[in-house]
């Protein structure tokens, strides 16, 4: 069998040790050819690809970023300058038959799972893996890039505390996660925040200043307060912006933003995340071996398993109000909202 393999979406820890457990299983274990594609999807119109050999696939564990490159191409939207009036999927099946391929693996978040998705229907071999720092694709109990994710936020946080102590201020740290909340909830309570915005839990700004203004009253000099980039804001402003001028109004103290941005997403991957990879990797070629296409491998506890991509379409994984963090946080006294 020829396989090709792409990267798709906003990049993050843990796409080359994935591709490194697709390629290696596919070539060592299964004896078939691999194909990189360039670019995402854009590589499939181009037909920019190179077949990979084991040696193309060494220093990749612990490397950040994806080697095969990513872009957002969305081949079901109409075509725009070169490709107006461009039949994409059409030429994309076409050059999948020419370069000899009998399945593409794509790795990306939810937009991706959605093409991925629709050129099954097309009539396309495809398995998927999940990945996204935001750890909101639908099926699967994680997404590799996330344990990453919120490392990197929860050292943030934790080096916010000495500086916000030594001030007295309120510390307001805005995170990724797009509109999930759980980049936030995992480091805000990781890194011990004192209130925690998530998209998913609606807030009072009344709540939180009183919130504040009670921990002054209690001898507290200071706050940590972690926003996910995705909650509703007013005025335009960034959520840790708005967040962060709000509160020094309403409390009249002293308080700083960060923004802790694209961070989250480049560099290594956590021991975590690489074992993840390597574990979703082999498991993606292992279905392709079977013949089982039109799935999206995923973690279900301890297992890897799959679920079928329509499934998986559309959907979107949030934090709910019962989730155990939010329990126990609520009950020592982290406000969420
Ligand atoms: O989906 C990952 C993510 O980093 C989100 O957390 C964020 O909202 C978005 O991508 C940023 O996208 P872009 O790379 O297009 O700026």
């Amino acid at each position: 069998m020829r396989i090709g393999i792409l990267t798709s979406g906003g990049d993050c820890p843990g796409i080359n040790a994935t591709i490194r457990g697709v390629c290696k299983t596919a070539i060592n274990h299964y004896g078939m050819e691999v194909m990189g594609i360039y670019d995402g999807f854009q590589g499939l119109l181009t037909k920019e690809v190179e077949l990979f050999t084991d040696k193309s696939l060494s220093g990749l564990l612990s490397m950040g970023g994806t080697i095969l490159g990513t872009s957002r191409e969305k081949p079901f939207k109409k075509g725009k300058g070169i490709y107006e009036g461009v039949d994409k999927p059409a030429l994309i099946k076409k050059n999948i038959e020419e370069l000899g391929l009998d399945c593409i693996v794509c790795i990306g978040g939810n937009g991706t799972q959605k093409t991925a998705a629709k050129f099954t229907d097309y009539g396309v071999n495809i398995v998927s893996i999940p990945k996204t720092i935001d750890n909101d694709i639908w099926g699967t109990d994680i997404s590799f890039g996330f344990d990453s994710a919120v490392s990197i936020a929860t050292e943030a946080i934790d080096r916010l505390h000495s500086t916000a102590s030594s001030h007295k201020r309120v510390m307001v740290m805005e995170v990724m996660g797009h509109k999930a909340g759980w980049i936030a909830l995992y480091s805000g309570m990781a890194g011990g925040g004192d209130i925690i915005l998530l998209p998913e839990i609606p807030f009072s700004i009344d709540n939180i200043s009183q919130v504040i203004k009670d921990r002054t009253k209690r001898g507290k000099n200071y706050t940590i307060v972690v926003v996910a980039e995705g909650i509703n804001t007013l005025l335009g402003l960034r959520p840790a912006e708005y967040i962060a001028q709000t509160i020094a109004a309403e409390t009249g103290l002293e308080t700083r933003e960060t923004v802790l941005g694209y961070i989250q997403r480049g560099g290594a991957p956590t021991p975590f995340d690489r074992n993840l990879s390597t574990r979703l990797g082999g498991h993606a070629t292992e279905l392709i071996a079977n013949g089982i296409f039109g799935h999206m491998v995923a973690v279900h506890g301890d297992d890897i398993g799959s679920v079928p991509l329509k499934d998986v379409a559309g959907k979107l994984k949030i934090v709910t109000e019962d989730h155990d963090l939010i329990v126990q946080g609520r009950r020592m006294g982290v406000c969420f909202g």
